[in-house]
C-alpha cells in the first residue's frame, strides 16, 4: 500500500476501496498504525473493584493483562514474559498477588515488575538488572467516566482529546446521578469470518440496515410490529474523531420494541433529571433507536445496554467480546431483565446479531475476489446533508440516520492514523468550535 492511503477512501463523492477489507499488508499496517497508536478499550471500572483484580485481554492483536494495582492505579502491560515472551496469564480475570511464568518460574507483580526468580544461582552478579526487567508497560492509561483505555503510543494525544466532544454524547450513557455505570454478568466472546470494520460502521451509523436485515427479528420480538418509520427531519448522524452516534431526537419509547415496559417505565423515570443534568435534547435522544462507534472498535447500543470491542485476528476475522452496561443503582430486577434482552438480540444466538454476522461475513469473503476487487463500494448516502453549525449538537453532523456520514468519517479518521506519522500532529476533527450552551456543560 506504501504511504497513500487515502488513495482507499474517497470522501467527497462517497466510495471506498474493497481492498481495506481483505488485503493482508494493510492488516498489519492497520496493527501497526492504528492498534498500536490509539486508545484501546481495554475494561469498565467495574471489572476490577479491588487490588490484585485482573483481567486479560488484547489491543490490537497485542495481548495484555489489565490490573488493579495495591495502590489502586490500573495497571496495563503485555501477557507476555520478558525472558522467551511465553505468555504468563492463561486467565480470563481473577485476583492474585502474582503472575508466574510456566517456563522457568519467573515471577512479577501487579504492575508487571519483576519479583521473583526460579533458580536464581543461574545469574552472576551484573547478568541481569531486575529493576529494567518487567512485562512491557503500556505508555499510558486513563479512564473517562467508568470505561478504561490504554495506548502504546507515547505521542499519542490524551485521552481528552481523543474523545473530544464526542464527550457530550458519551456522557449519555455514563453520566449519571446513579453512581455511574458497571458491566453486569460476565464477557461473552464470539468469533465471526469477517473484517473487524465491518462491526464498527455498522454501528457507527447504518440505521439503514435495521429494518431490512432485522425485519423478521424485530417482528418476532415485539409481537409482529415491524422496525419503527426513521424521521428524516429530526434523526442524524454526528462524528468527532472518528466516533459516530446516529440518533432520533423526538424517538422516546422507540427502544421499547428491545427493551421492555419496566425497562422504559425506568427510562422515563429518570428522564427529567437528566434533561437538568445534561440538556433538553440528550435527554430525548436518550431512549430513541441509536448506536454508536468509538475509534477504533468499540461499538454500543445506548439504552439497549450491549457494549462490545471488535479485536481483529487477521484481515478476515475478528473475536467479538460483548458485555451488558447498565446504571450502578438500577434494581436487580431490571439489570437482570436487560441481561435477558441482550442476550434475546445481541448475544452469540441473539436473533440479531446472527443477522449482522452473516452479512458482514459475506462482505467479506466476496470482496476478496481479484475482479471484484476493481469496482468501488458506494458510501454515498446524504453526502449532501450536512448541517453548518448546529445549535446544539456537536461535531459533524448530518440530517437525517439514513446516512453514510458516520461511515465516511469513521474513513477519514482511518486515513489520519493510516497515514500522520507522529499521532502529535493528529488533527481533530472537525475543528473545535465555540461550545454551545449544552456543549458547555460538559465535565
Ligand atoms: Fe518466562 Fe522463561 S519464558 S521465565
Amino acid at each position: 500500500p506504501g504511504e497513500d492511503f487515502g488513495q482507499f477512501v474517497n470522501l467527497r463523492d462517497g466510495w471506498i476501496d474493497r481492498n481495506i477489507f481483505s488485503d493482508p499488508d494493510i492488516y498489519q499496517e492497520e496493527l501497526h498504525r492504528i492498534f498500536a497508536r490509539s486508545w484501546n478499550f481495554v475494561a469498565h471500572e467495574s471489572q476490577l473493584p479491588n487490588a490484585g483484580d485482573f483481567l486479560t485481554t488484547y489491543m490490537g492483536e497485542d495481548a495484555v493483562i489489565v490490573s488493579r494495582h495495591r495502590d489502586n492505579s490500573i495497571r496495563v502491560f503485555a501477557n507476555s514474559c520478558p525472558h522467551r515472551g511465553n505468555k504468563v496469564c492463561f486467565a480470563d480475570a481473577g485476583n492474585t498477588r502474582r503472575f508466574v511464568c510456566n517456563y522457568h518460574g519467573w515471577s512479577f507483580d501487579n504492575a508487571g515488575e519483576l519479583s521473583g526468580m526460579w533458580a536464581e544461582q543461574a545469574y552472576d552478579e551484573g547478568d541481569i538488572d531486575k529493576s529494567q526487567t518487567k512485562m512491557m508497560p503500556v505508555a499510558q492509561v486513563a479512564s473517562y467516566k467508568g470505561l478504561v483505555f490504554a495506548t502504546f503510543d507515547p505521542d499519542a494525544p490524551s485521552l481528552e482529546n481523543w474523545l473530544g466532544d464526542f464527550r457530550w454524547y458519551l456522557d449519555m450513557i455514563l453520566d449519571n446521578e446513579e453512581g455511574g455505570t458497571e458491566f453486569v454478568g460476565g464477557c461473552i466472546k464470539s468469533e465471526f469470518s469477517a473484517n473487524w470494520k465491518f462491526g464498527v460502521e455498522n454501528f457507527i451509523g447504518d440505521a439503514y440496515h435495521a429494518g431490512w436485515t432485522h425485519d423478521s427479528g424485530t417482528r418476532a420480538t415485539t409481537g409482529g410490529a415491524p422496525f419503527p418509520e426513521i424521521d428524516m427531519e429530526t434523526s442524524y448522524h454526528a462524528s468527532i474523531n472518528g466516533h459516530g452516534w446516529e440518533f432520533g431526537t423526538e424517538g422516546v419509547g422507540d427502544i421499547g420494541l428491545l427493551g421492555s415496559p419496566e425497562v422504559m417505565d425506568y427510562y422515563n423515570k429518570i428522564r427529567p433529571k437528566m434533561a437538568e443534568r445534561l440538556g433538553e435534547m440528550r435527554s430525548k435522544i436518550f431512549g430513541s433507536v441509536a448506536s454508536c462507534s468509538l475509534f477504533p472498535n468499540i461499538s454500543f447500543l445506548p439504552g439497549i445496554s450491549t457494549f462490545r470491542v471488535w479485536l481483529p485476528k487477521g484481515p478476515e476475522a475478528f473475536e467479538l467480546r460483548t458485555w451488558v452496561l447498565v446504571n450502578k443503582a438500577m434494581p436487580d430486577e431490571l439489570k437482570q431483565e436487560i441481561t435477558k434482552r441482550v442476550m434475546l438480540t445481541f448475544g452469540p444466538g441473539g436473533l440479531f446479531e446472527m443477522d449482522d454476522g452473516e452479512n458482514w461475513s459475506n462482505c467479506t469473503t466476496v470482496n476478496r475476489g481479484v475482479a471484484t476487487r476493481r469496482q468501488l463500494l458506494h458510501y454515498g448516502s446524504g453526502i449532501n446533508r450536512r448541517i453548518d453549525n448546529h445549535p446544539i449538537l456537536p461535531g459533524t453532523v448530518y440530517r437525517g440516520q439514513y446516512n453514510d456520514s458516520n461511515q465516511r468519517l469513521f474513513y477519514q479518521r482511518w486515513v489520519d492514523l493510516m497515514e500522520t506519522k507522529s499521532l502529535k500532529d493528529l488533527p481533530q476533527r472537525p475543528e473545535p468550535r465555540m461550545a454551545s450552551r449544552e456543549t458547555r456543560e460538559l465535565t
